[in-house]
C-alpha cells in the first residue's frame, strides 16, 4: 500500500515557496502549540459596492456560475463534489440561509469555489460570530485547485460574488483574510480593498480562556457572540443568526 502524506504536510512546499520561511515558521509554531493554545489574526476588508468594482486580473478564460437558493441546491453539491474536495458539513445550512456559491470554470472543468453569506451569525472562531447589516455580505471559503493557483482566479471569484451581491441590493462586502495568508492578501492588495480592522483571537485550551483584540475599530461593531461579552450594549441585543 502506498503511504499517503497527511494533508497539512502536503502544503509545506507551497507555503514555503509562496509565503516564505517566516510565515512558515509561525504557522508551524501555531500547529505545534495547538494542544495548549491556538490563535488567529485576520485583516478585515471592506468593499463599497456602490462604487465601480476594480476589474479582476485572471490570466486565462474563466467563466463563473453562481448557485443560490433551493433550485440550485443539488447542482451546487454536484459542482462542489467535482472539485474533489470534501463537501462542507453544513452545505445545506448554507444554502438554506441564502448563501451564494461561486464556481469558476475553465472550459467545462470546475477549478475553484467560494461562498458569500448575507446573514449574521456565521462563526469566525471560538464562538465569535459575524454581524452583517441588511445590505452587507461577506465572502468566505475561497478555494482554488492547486494546479490552478497563481492565475488570479481568487480575484475573478471575488468580483463575481460582489457583482452578484450588488445585483441583489447589497451595498458593502466585508471579508477577513489571515495575516499569515500572503497568497490571499495579494488579492486584497491588488483589488485595492480598504482594511477596516485587524482581529486577533487567542484561545488557551483546557481553561477555555479566549483573548480578543481588534485594532482599527471596536470588535463589537462587526462581531458578536453567544455568551461572550464584547462590552457593547448594541451588540448584545443581537441574537445569533439574526439579520440586523
Ligand atoms: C489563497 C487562494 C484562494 C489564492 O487563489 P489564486 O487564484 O491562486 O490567487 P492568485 O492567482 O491571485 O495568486 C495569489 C498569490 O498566490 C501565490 N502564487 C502564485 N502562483 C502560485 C502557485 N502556482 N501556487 C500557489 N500559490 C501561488 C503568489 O503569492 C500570488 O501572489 P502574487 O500574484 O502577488 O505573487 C489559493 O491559493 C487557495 O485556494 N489556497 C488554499 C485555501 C485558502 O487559503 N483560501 C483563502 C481563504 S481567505
Amino acid at each position: 500500500m502506498v503511504p499517503t502524506v497527511p494533508r497539512p504536510w502536503r502544503r509545506i512546499p507551497e507555503i514555503l515557496r509562496w509565503r516564505g520561511p517566516g510565515h512558515f515558521l509561525l504557522l508551524a509554531l501555531r500547529e505545534a502549540l495547538r494542544p495548549v493554545l491556538y490563535w488567529y489574526a485576520w485583516n478585515v476588508y471592506s468593499t463599497d459596492l456602490e462604487k465601480p468594482l476594480t476589474q479582476p486580473y485572471g490570466r486565462g478564460e474563466f467563466d463563473v456560475r453562481i448557485f443560490a437558493g433551493d433550485p440550485d441546491r443539488e447542482a451546487a453539491r454536484a459542482q462542489l463534489a467535482s472539485l474533489g474536495e470534501p463537501l462542507p458539513a453544513n452545505c445545506d445550512a448554507r444554502m438554506n440561509r441564502g448563501d451564494a456559491l461561486a464556481i469558476v470554470y475553465t472550459a467545462t472543468e470546475p477549478v475553484a469555489c467560494s461562498w458569500m453569506t448575507f446573514t449574521s451569525g456565521m462563526e469566525l472562531a471560538f464562538g465569535i460570530t459575524w454581524i452583517l447589516h441588511p445590505n452587507e455580505g461577506t465572502q468566505y471559503g475561497a478555494f482554488v485547485l492547486p494546479k490552478w493557483r497563481g492565475y488570479g482566479i481568487f480575484s475573478v471569484m471575488n468580483v463575481a460574488l460582489n457583482s452578484y451581491a450588488r445585483e441583489h441590493g447589497i451595498k458593502r462586502s466585508i471579508g477577513t483574510i489571515s495575516v499569515l495568508n500572503s497568497q490571499s492578501l495579494s488579492m486584497a492588495r491588488k483589488l485595492g480593498k480598504t482594511k477596516i480592522m485587524t482581529v486577533i483571537l487567542i484561545r488557551i485550551r483546557g481553561v477555555g480562556w479566549t483573548f480578543r483584540k481588534a485594532i482599527g475599530a471596536p470588535l463589537q461593531t462587526r462581531f458578536s457572540g453567544k455568551g461572550v461579552d464584547l462590552g457593547y450594549a448594541a451588540a448584545r441585543r443581537l441574537g445569533i443568526g439574526d439579520k440586523v
